[in-house]
């Protein structure tokens, strides 16, 4: 099983990514997990530029960018599963982890509806990860839970825009210091069996 773990905060070895490492242990303990875990802060990914050229509206042409998108976007095709992960920044997902899901569109294929004027009343969209697994983990710096709600709607939101099959998350509390989490076996615990489901089908 080939796994991608994006992870979404600068700070390496800390929360968020200790908690992406336990997910893939967990994954490796119910299948065998060949695992690519990108840094969305190091890896050569620009801002998305809001152009709209891989989208529908305009043809779905190549994203004007030069980086290293289409190169993940490709492996992401071929892969079985995803982890999406972040920090909570101000109460939303990182700013690396929103551009990713912005960057991530040319992975949906867009049918627009239009109307006899041809106004745009809907649209139509496969997706070309649809059905493949993925888990989100949140790390967040207070205590109460409810603090990274919008954050845990919006990446199940977005989750469901491209298709996948959202198996379970991991959201750990009171992580203010560097790898605080790792003094914290229950939040381990979550997350490798958050990483056994995913990788067991
Ligand atoms: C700029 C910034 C904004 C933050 N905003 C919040 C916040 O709104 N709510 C919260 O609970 N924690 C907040 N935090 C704390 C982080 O979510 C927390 O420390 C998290 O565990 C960091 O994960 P990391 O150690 O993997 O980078 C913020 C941290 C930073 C640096």
């Amino acid at each position: 099983m080939e796994i991608m773990a994006f992870v979404g905060s600068p700070r390496k070895g800390s929360n968020v990514d200790t908690l992406v490492d336990r997910v893939l242990a967990g994954a490796d303990s119910s299948a065998s997990v060949e695992a690519e875990k990108i840094y969305l802060y190091e890896a050569d990914i620009k801002n998305c530029i809001g152009c709209l050229a891989c989208t529908a509206l305009k043809g779905g042409q190549p994203c004007p960018l030069k980086d290293a998108m289409p190169g993940i976007l490709a492996r992401m095709i071929n892969a079985d599963a995803f982890i999406f992960s972040t920090p909570n920044y101000v109460h939303s997902m990182s700013a690396a982890l929103t551009n990713f899901f912005c960057r991530m569109q040319p992975l949906i294929k867009m049918d627009i509806i239009r109307d006899a004027q041809g106004n745009i009343t809907g649209a139509d969209a496969t997706t070309l990860i649809s059905g493949k697994r993925a888990v989100a983990v949140v790390s967040q710096g207070d205590f109460s839970p409810s603090r990274s709600a919008l954050i845990l709607r919006s990446l199940e939101s977005n989750l469901r825009d491209f298709k996948l099959k959202a198996v379970g998350e991991v959201l750990s509390t009171g992580n203010l210091e560097k790898a605080a989490v790792k003094d914290k076996p229950h939040d381990l615990d979550l997350a490798f069996a958050v990483g056994a489901r995913l990788a067991s089908k």
